[in-house]
């Protein structure tokens, strides 16, 4: 795993925005796996920034999102594909039609989750994964305990994962309690993986899943068994990690 140690939340979110713009420009027609969250935000914004003066063009860019809440559609402004829409799409050129988040409206869990796998199946495979760093160790919507060779599937989430989302909506009682999202197994396929995390809050997880056991109590300890991750972080999430 190679980390890198950002001054900031504006490093960070420069030097992660680098590395997806490397890949957008050495393979213009990439799939990129995009997460939401507050941790990516500054990166659409210099994505976007970048975007509009000329240096990168995304109309052959696919992206697939990791995760959607399950009951929301995407009008609804708490749902990610409204997040995608108003954080970073409206403002690019990638085609909406390449654009992919779980179906939000299929009640079928099976049939939502079996046509996300195929849309994977057929883009090809991400190339790069832009993932967040849940505060209990999750990536995506895979909490503690989830099975590691999981594809896209149901989940019931967890009550620390409704308390942390409860911020955005107007009562915790309106926070969705399923979600649709992609499993370990097919963020694990992805070719290369960026995590980003920030914040003193997110240290303590950071040493426990890149520095402790591989175990599906925290999820995101997985990515030690990837070959091309890389970490990058800003000083205060990062403050455990000794020798950077
Ligand atoms: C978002 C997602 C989540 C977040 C994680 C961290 O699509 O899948 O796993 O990445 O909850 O969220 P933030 O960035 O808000 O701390």
């Amino acid at each position: 795993m190679r980390i890198i140690k950002a001054e900031d939340y504006y490093s960070m979110s420069r030097m992660a925005a680098n590395i997806i713009s490397a890949q957008i420009i050495m393979k213009p027609r990439c799939v990129l796996g995009l997460a939401t969250g507050s941790t990516p935000l500054g990166i659409y914004s210099q994505l976007i920034e970048w975007y509009k003066k000329g240096d990168l063009d995304f109309s052959e860019v696919t992206s697939i999102n990791l995760d959607e809440y399950k009951g929301l559609s995407g009008d609804n402004d708490q749902s990610y594909r409204y997040f995608m829409n108003t954080n970073f799409f409206d403002y690019i050129n990638i085609l909406k039609e390449n654009t992919y988040v779980p179906n939000g409206l299929e009640e079928d869990s099976e049939k939502a989750c079996r046509e996300y796998n195929q849309i994977i199946l057929q883009s090809g495979g991400v190339d790069l994964q832009l993932l967040g760093l849940g505060n209990n160790g999750h990536i995506g919507f895979n909490e503690p305990g989830e099975a590691f060779e999981k594809e896209t599937h149901c989940v019931k989430l967890a009550e620390s994962t409704v308390k942390a989302n409860a911020r955005f909506f107007a009562d915790e009682s309106l926070v969705p309690k399923e979600a649709y999202t992609m499993g370990i197994k097919s963020i694990m396929q992805a070719k290369k993986i960026v995590i980003v995390v920030n914040g003193e809050g997110k240290a303590d997880i950071v040493k426990q899943a890149f520095f402790g056991p591989v175990t599906p109590k925290i999820p995101a300890s997985v990515l030690q068994l990837h070959n091309d991750v890389t970490l990058v972080g800003d000083q205060e999430a990062l403050k455990y990690i000794e020798g950077l």
